[in-house]
């Protein structure tokens, strides 16, 4: 393919090396005529393991042509990469400019091509910014329409520095954020080949996808110094407890609790939780990224129960009272905390649990309802159909099918639903819906 590339810093010279390795005819743009010149020397403008030899191989087949003529680019080409910068202001905000420049460049450009042209942006930019800033500006600089006439896709980028050609080879997988069949053909054709899954998605989640990743690994780095720190003051090796909690690939390392869904609680993560913030503190040890988990929790709780009180609503029915389906431990139950909230506000709260009934509860939980939440002990009912029927907002914290079946079957256009557990059918529910998370 012949493949124009705007933007010669890390991943623009990268991806023009390994498309011009693997057979791909390949233009290379940038603003900055000193990069034009080494490529064209065949030198490497950017320092990177393996770049040097293979920019110099690459521009001796002849593949490799370097222009700061966007139109002669966009002509020659089938597509073009954008892969220009996108700093982050003093603010943190993003600073769009040379983005904006160049999709103003490749509109008046588009002006005098006939044949179809798809553009790839693979620059990091927050979700809506192509079809909210590059689309407008490519159709207002070239009166074409996005779809007739050229197409426009995003492509994120996973390569590092230091390791950017194995990268390029092996990605941890392809991701094409798209609204048509022709940029995902295109593309698969480019990048099919390689070694790991294909996906397609649309734009604005595969925007968002680049910027959950690298959120997931600046915390996992974050996670793993603070856990370091704390072992460090206790005289424990680090190492010793990091390979352990890696090797297990269950529940650690695993896709296991990556799912948006409601607070955490129960009897374990809250408590242990809080012992470990106690016995860093006590060492002087700052660990702000695990201080900051329970007020993130706290956070998540507030926001479910905002869902109920912004009703209005004077009644509300709890379905499930437990920190998870399946268990009857209420210690910690972040249900239990947004029941009292609802109590403290003046409504009328009914809540149904099968696994929490009182005249089965024995030890523990019985005491703690006894002796730590006696009031929502008499909220309970047997059944949850009375509960449905008489509240107006539905807080749903369990899935299970006789709540789902009672849910579909007895919910009318006045209920709220406050949906804490993705439920399935959701479509099929009358009365509004509220997802907390989803
Ligand atoms: N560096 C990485 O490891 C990496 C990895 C994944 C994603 N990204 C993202 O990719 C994008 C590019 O990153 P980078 O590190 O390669 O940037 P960079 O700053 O190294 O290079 C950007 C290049 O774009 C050129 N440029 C600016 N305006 C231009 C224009 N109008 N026309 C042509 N060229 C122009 C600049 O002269 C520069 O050479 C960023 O959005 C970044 O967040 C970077």
């Amino acid at each position: 393919m012949r493949i124009s590339i705007f933007g010669l810093g890390y991943v623009g010279t990268v991806s023009l090396a390994c498309l011009a390795r693997d057979g791909h005819h390949v233009i290379g743009v940038d603003i900055d005529p000193g990069k034009l010149a080494m490529l064209r020397d065949g030198r490497s403008p950017i320092i990177e393991a393996g770049m040097p030899e293979l920019v110099s191989d690459v521009v001796a087949t002849g593949r490799v042509t370097v222009t700061d003529d966007v139109t002669a680019a966009v002509g020659g080409s089938e597509m073009s990469f954008i892969c220009v910068g996108t700093p982050a202001r003093p603010n943190g905000s993003q600073d769009l400019r040379a983005l904006e420049r160049v999709s103003m460049e490749l509109g008046r450009a588009l002006v005098t091509k006939t044949a179809p042209h798809l553009i790839v942006v693979r620059s990091t930019a927050l979700p809506g910014t192509v079809d909210g800033v590059l689309v407008p500006l490519l159709e207002a600089h070239s009166g074409l329409r996005s779809g007739d006439g050229f197409d426009v896709c995003f492509q994120p980028e996973f390569l590092r520095e230091g390791s950017s050609i194995q990268d390029y080879d092996h990605p941890p997988f392809t991701i094409v954020g798209a609204a048509a069949d022709r940029p995902v053909r295109l593309l698969r054709e480019l990048f099919g080949g390689l070694p790991c899954a294909f996906h397609v998605c649309n734009v604005r989640t595969a925007e968002m996808l680049k910027y959950a990743c690298n959120a997931f690994h600046a915390l996992k780095i974050s996670f793993a110094n603070e856990m370091g720190r704390v072992c460090q003051s206790m005289g424990i090796d680090t190492h010793a407890v990091m390979d352990l909690v890696c090797s297990d690939t269950r529940l650690n390392i695993s896709a296991a609790y990556l799912r948006p869904g409601f607070a955490f609680g129960g009897s374990c993560l809250p408590k242990d939780l809080r012992a470990l913030l106690h016995a860093a503190g006590r060492r002087d040890v700052e660990i702000p990224l695990l201080s900051g988990v329970l007020t993130s929790n706290e956070a998540h709780l507030r926001y479910g129960i905002d869902a109920v009180l912004t009703t209005g609503a004077t009644s509300v029915g709890m379905l499930g009272l437990s920190f998870k389906s399946g268990t009857d431990d209420l210690r910690d139950s972040p249900l239990v905390a947004m029941a009292e909230r609802f109590i403290g506000k003046g409504l009328k709260v009914r809540i149904y649990d099968p696994e929490v009934n009182l005249s089965r509860l024995v030890g523990a939980n019985r005491r703690y309802i006894e002796e730590s939440i006696p009031h929502i002990g008499s909220l309970m009912y047997a059944e949850p159909g009375p509960v449905i029927d008489e509240s107006d907002v539905l807080v749903v914290g369990l899935r299970t099918p006789e709540v789902v079946s009672e849910l579909l079957g007895r919910c009318r256009e006045h209920h709220t639903i406050v949906d804490l557990v993705n439920l399935p059918d959701r479509n099929r529910l009358r009365g509004q819906y509220h997802g907390v998370c989803w």
